[in-house]
């Protein structure tokens, strides 16, 4: 068997377990499903649902129902970005909608023996989970027949869900006076992923990830960043990319933890993205208001708030006050609300490719979410740019979680010569090594 293979599906074990369980909300444009990849889509979207991943999956439809408009002799009419669904045209879009619909319920049920959805059995639903009111007039328009999502039976679809279904929505929404209305797969998707609590939102965008002006892409964004890019390009550009990512934006700011723009052309971009750790896309993140920054010196007085009981406790080494200041280039702090809420220190050692990590703290009150990874993993990137190639820690009341982040016991031998010579023997601290990728 090759051996890229069985390493590529080794590394992505670790995301497999973090998927399981979690709930994803996915947008499909209606042109990526006339693209030649749209079934290498669906049978992505059919290995998520296989491996315990709860989706819920919103089509577009724009580009089906300006064909099925063009053929009925129908200009489309689009005003600030949105569609004017005229009375008289209903069953044009209906007709475009449910084609759309239909070709990827059919898509969902290919299963031929060879083919990557051999054995899935997915099943797909879906049912009148979308209410929807009229848009209204704006600018002097009236907007008829678009309308805009006014509540999601939240409940209805996690039952679905539970059940191991795929859920799949269209662009419609249902009136309670019992009319049909056009609305936006965006808005669908956003008030879905808030009203069930998804995990992720995941817009596939025409037009690959979010570039700069310069043409380079977003790996990630925080919520913040994400915001000040809309602005911007509000003025100049609101093109697909443009779309894709205020989705992703408001998903966020309704409550969802990330949100992720991948391509729609770019064979295999949702594996990539949520399987390994480059990713393919941008990912917008929520935690915009804690930071990870190099430590200043007006960050003393926090960083000893935090770690002085632990000292009294014995946990950490204890360091002076004047020793702190003289060492705060190594350290990171996580700051929130002006607050010092967690710090690490990176010790590089001199003539070794190596460092010490110490004195990782998370304050008590923000403990288990993960913070703790997030310094370590910084620190991890901040040694991998110094060209290190081992970090090893001294611990006494710790070992586990360290063990937990990828680190291996190992004995005082394989400390680097300086540090052989610094070691408490009293203290009789346990050693642990990671390797650097
Ligand atoms: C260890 C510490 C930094 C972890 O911070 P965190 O942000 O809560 O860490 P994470 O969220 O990444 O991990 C939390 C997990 O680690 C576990 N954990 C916490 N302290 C642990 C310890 N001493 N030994 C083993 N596991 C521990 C938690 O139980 C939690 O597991 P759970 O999710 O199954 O409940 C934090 O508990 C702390 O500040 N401890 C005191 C200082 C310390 O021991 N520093 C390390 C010495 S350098």
């Amino acid at each position: 068997m090759n051996d890229d293979y069985v390493t590529w599906f080794r590394h992505s074990s670790p995301y497999i377990n973090a998927h399981r369980g979690k709930t994803f909300v996915v947008m499909l444009p209606g042109d990526s499903i006339e693209t030649e990849d749209f079934h290498n889509i669906v049978s992505d979207l059919t290995l998520l649902n296989s491996l315990g991943i709860r989706l819920v999956v919103v089509h577009g439809a724009r580009t089906q129902i300006e064909k099925q408009l063009a053929l009925a002799e129908v200009n489309s009419e689009i005003h600030k970005g949105m569609r004017i669904t005229r009375r008289e045209h209903l069953d044009e879009v209906l007709k475009a909608i449910g084609e759309t619909r239909v070709k990827l319920e059919a898509a969902f049920s290919c299963g031929l023996p060879g083919s990557p959805m051999h054995g899935a059995r997915v099943r797909v639903r879906s049912g009148n989970v979308v209410s929807a009111m009229p848009i209204g007039v704006i600018d002097g328009i009236d907007f008829q027949l678009t309308g805009k999502v006014r509540s999601v039976d939240g409940p209805a679809i996690s039952a679905l869900l539970n059940d191991g279904n795929i859920v799949l929505l269209s662009p419609l929404g249902y009136s309670l006076t019992g009319e049909i209305f056009n609305v936006s797969f965006a808005d669908v998707a956003i008030q879905v992923a808030k009203a069930i609590g998804a995990d992720k939102l995941i817009a596939f965008n025409d037009d690959g990830p979010i570039k700069d002006k310069t043409g380079q892409q977003y790996r990630e964004m925080t919520l913040l960043k994400c915001e000040k890019f809309l602005v911007e390009s509000a003025r100049h550009n609101q093109d697909n990319s443009y779309f894709s990512l205020r989705a992703c934006q408001k998903a966020c700011d309704a409550g969802v933890a990330r949100a992720h723009v991948i391509s729609s052309h770019e064979d295999g971009a949702l594996l990539r993205e949520l399987f390994t750790r480059d990713g393919s896309g941008t990912m917008v993140y929520r935690d915009s208001y804690e930071t990870i920054r190099r430590a200043r010196f007006d960050d003393v007085v926090g960083i000893l708030n935090l770690i002085s009981p632990l000292e009294e406790e014995g946990v950490l080494v204890k360091r002076s006050r004047e020793r702190l200041e003289t060492e705060l280039d190594c350290f990171i702090v996580m700051e929130k609300d002006n607050l010092i809420i967690g710090c690490a220190a990176l010790y590089p050692i001199s003539d070794s490719r190596s460092a010490e990590l110490a004195c990782v703290a998370i304050h008590p009150e923000y403990r288990s979410n993960g913070r703790a990874s997030k310094l370590l993993a910084h620190l991890e990137k901040q040694a991998s740019k110094l060209k290190l190639e081992r970090l090893f820690v001294l611990t006494t009341q710790t070992a586990h979680w360290f063990l937990e982040q990828g680190f291996v016991e190992s004995n005082i031998e394989m400390l680097p010569e300086q540090k052989k010579g610094l070691y408490n023997f009293q203290r009789n601290s346990k050693i642990f090594c990671k390797t650097l990728n």
